[in-house]
């Protein structure tokens, strides 16, 4: 059954090994019947309707939250706020006039995340979960659903269910912009499809991972992850992935920030991975990790082909330039798996932490 190791020692290695099918999975999923990317017709209405969105989520969704961010502000022009959920219950920002908020969770238990949901309900604004869970609390308590597809994610490690948050807000997002007859020259179907065998590639190369982690991070006390523009975004999940089941102390940074006060930390040998996969901001963040490098730092960037470079430690395929996440979290995420295991770290079960956290 689907939440069987079979051969698989971990069951995040099984997870990661998803992610393509996943993908395949939701875009079957939100197929209508033309044949195009389609949502739920009540939930397109609310969408439409907001003049302003609200996604509340903890730890590996609330980054899946900020690429949300980008995609239903650039693809259909709605101005979106991402917060925390035990941040959010005691620090409101003030609300638009229409408001629509999305819980983004794995599991639809989440404590901090639920509170937050009984009270916008209070309030009386419309509410949306995404969730891998169906009929979880979340999903049950909210207006709307839209559902995940990822199957039983068990490691406490996120790494499908991220990899899903980010291609159904996509699907979200795009569906929208369309019906908003926002001017989207692409069809992300086939680029959907594209990045799924991206993943695929990555997947398939994972010795060269277990190479990096151990080159990298077998005996390092601290690590960074380093981008600009959603590359960040995606360095703060790298970093996230890596303290959670390696236990080596990892910071996500916006490139141009690290010189504001990070920049000390770095030592001879600290490891820093960039990434590399916007062309607008490629140059800047190759500056980056010259500055880095001029200071001790051993340097690891993962590019994506099309803006790589002689001398990039990781190429990865090339995919629409909104839906790099969805690959280039995956080196990540195999990096991280690899380093936990050359440390002998539990990568299923992480000290100290819980699958779903259901106390506030
Ligand atoms: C826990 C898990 C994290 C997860 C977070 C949010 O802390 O260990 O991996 O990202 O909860 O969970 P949710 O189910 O709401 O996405």
């Amino acid at each position: 059954s689907d939440i069987e190791k079979g051969t698989y020692p971990h069951y995040m290695l099984k997870e990661m090994d998803e992610q393509p099918t996943v993908i395949r999975k939701i875009i079957q999923a939100y197929e209508g019947e033309n044949g195009e990317l389609a949502i739920d017709a009540d939930i397109l209405k609310a969408l439409r309707a907001a003049n302003r969105l609200y996604i509340i989520a903890a730890g590996t969704s609330y980054h899946a939250g900020l690429i949300g961010k980008q995609y239903f502000e650039k693809m259909a022009g709605i101005p979106v706020e991402v917060h925390i959920s035990s941040e959010f219950g005691y620090n409101m920002p003030l609300l638009s006039e229409r408001p629509l908020f999305i819980f983004i969770t794995q599991s639809g238990e989440t404590a901090d995340s639920r509170q937050v949901l009984v009270k916008i309900k209070e309030l009386g604004y419309p509410t949306l979960t995404i969730t891998n869970v169906p009929g979880s609390t979340l999903s049950r308590e909210a207006d709307h659903t839209l559902l995940l597809h990822a199957g039983p994610e068990i490691a406490v490690a996120s790494t499908k269910a991220y990899v899903a948050q980010v291609a159904v807000l996509a699907v979200a997002a795009y569906v929208t912009a369309k019906a908003n007859g926002t001017g989207l020259e692409f069809d992300l179907k086939q680029e959907l499809a594209i990045a799924a065998n991206g993943i695929q590639t990555i997947i398939d190369s994972k010795d060269v991972l277990e190479d990096i982690a151990e080159d990298y991070l077998k005996i390092a006390r601290n690590a960074f992850f380093i981008g600009r523009n959603i590359d960040f975004y995606v360095s703060l999940e790298g970093a996230l992935k890596l303290k959670e089941i390696s236990y080596i102390q990892a910071e996500g940074f916006a490139g141009g920030e690290l010189k504001h006060g990070t920049i000390a930390l770095i030592e001879e040998g600290t490891p820093v991975f960039a990434l590399v996969t916007q062309e607008d901001v490629a140059l800047n963040i190759r500056g980056n990790v010259k500055e880095v490098t001029a200071r001790g730092a051993y340097p690891c960037i993962i590019a994506m082909a099309g803006v790589d470079e002689d001398g990039d430690r990781l190429v990865i395929p090339h995919v629409h330039e909104l839906l790099t996440p969805l690959v280039s979290v995956v080196p990540l995420q195999l990096i991280s798996y690899y380093a936990a295991l050359h440390r002998r770290c539990d990568v299923d079960k992480p000290r100290n932490l819980a699958k779903s956290v259901t106390v506030e």
